[in-house]
């Protein structure tokens, strides 16, 4: 049979663009092999992370090649089964993202209940995104009641679930966004104290202080470079800075990235700076994080927003929209129906 998939065709020496991409079909084995099986994907995660997973550079995840298929998050279901484990009709989350069909054995399939959660939920507001605002907000950053709570990138993904966890815990919170309908979303569905769009204020410090005149004592940074900077103007004394991501600087070469200017302000304010990677804290963390979040699901204090493209051929479309803005809440393709 016949499945599409998307590869990387070069890699970008600054912003991608459709160039960098290419759809390709390719041939699934009709036949599986003992504990095999053929899984048909219904839904693909596009992430900022996959950006730097372009570059030919070492990190914590090898890069993308040239001339293959990409990877990341997915959740599709098994359509024919040589495995007792795996039988018909499972939803299995893999890293197998960016293709209609594959095979595979047991080995990096997780099995995925869908009897409460949509199967998106696992790509989305249950899964990495979910689990990276809940310890981002809860364990490293240790927000509590009374505190004042500034998001940078507050409606995406991540953002946009810090920005209710941290209102769930009684905190007072404010958000940065890049639209006006972003920030209308911030203030009128998930309901946070004060938000402004990023793109209207040519001074984002003073900007930041119009919506935390006492200033912040948790900064949950998702972008990183000026945003960064101007966030730590208004930290309050001993201040929480947690580095979640620094999206702002992904598509610039080393030489032109803005670099930090303010970081002075971490020692006269007694600042403390934590940036983490997720996959260090999951299993720690992910017990709690599912029973905390589908609490607050349940009392209604966290909304999920998806912002979702139809088709793989829209893959590349969905993923170059994260740097100009395109989603609300998070970004994800929609391959096939159950
Ligand atoms: N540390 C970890 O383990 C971890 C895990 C997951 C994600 N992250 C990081 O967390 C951040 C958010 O990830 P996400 O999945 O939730 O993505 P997202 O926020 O849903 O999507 C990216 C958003 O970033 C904003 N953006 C893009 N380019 C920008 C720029 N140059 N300046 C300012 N804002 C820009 C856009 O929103 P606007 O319209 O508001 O500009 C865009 O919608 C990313 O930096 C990501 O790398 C880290």
């Amino acid at each position: 049979m016949i499945s599409r998939e998307i590869h990387l065709v070069k890699r970008p020496k600054a912003a991608p663009d459709a160039s960098h991409f290419k759809l390709v079909e390719t041939e699934v084995p009709d036949t599986l092999e003992a504990d095999q099986v053929l899984v048909k994907n219904l839904w693909m995660s596009v992430d900022p992370y996959m950006r730097p997973r372009m570059n030919d550079v070492k990190s914590y995840i090898p890069p993308y090649q040239v001339g293959e298929v990409l990877e990341g998050g997915a959740i599709g279901l098994v359509i024919a089964s040589k495995n007792d484990k795996l039988p018909i009709g499972t939803y299995v989350e893999s890293m197998n993202g960016w293709r209609e069909y594959f095979v595979s054995g047991r080995r990096g399939l997780g099995i995925r209940d869908t009897s409460h959660v949509a199967p998106q939920d696992y790509l989305g507001i249950m899964g990495m995104p979910g689990i990276t605002a809940y310890v981002g907000t809860t364990v490293l950053g240790a927000a509590k009641a009374g505190d004042t709570v500034y998001v940078s990138g507050a409606a995406g993904a991540v953002g946009s679930l810090v920005c209710q966890i941290a209102k769930a815990l009684g905190c007072t919170v404010m958000g940065s966004a890049g639209s006006d309908e972003k920030v209308d979303w911030l203030l009128n569905s998930a309901h946070i104290d004060g938000a402004f769009n990023y793109r209207n204020e040519a001074n984002q410090s003073a900007a930041i202080a119009q919506v935390c005149p006492k200033g912040i004592d948790l900064f949950f940074d998702n972008v990183g470079g000026s945003q960064l900077d101007a966030a730590l103007m208004n930290m309050r004394k001993n201040g929480r800075v947690i580095l979640c991501g620094s999206i702002e600087d992904y598509n610039a070469p080393s030489k032109d990235r803005q670099g930090v200017k303010n970081l002075f302000r971490a020692i006269a304010m007694g600042l403390s700076i934590k940036g983490f990677i997720i996959f260090d804290y999951m299993a720690d963390h992910q017990k709690a994080f599912v029973e905390d979040m589908a609490r607050w699901r349940g009392e209604g204090k966290i909304q999920n927003q998806e912002t979702i493209l139809n088709g793989i051929e829209r893959a590349p479309e969905a993923f170059l929209g994260l740097f100009s803005g395109a989603n609300l809440g998070k970004m994800l393709v929609k391959l096939a129906d159950e």
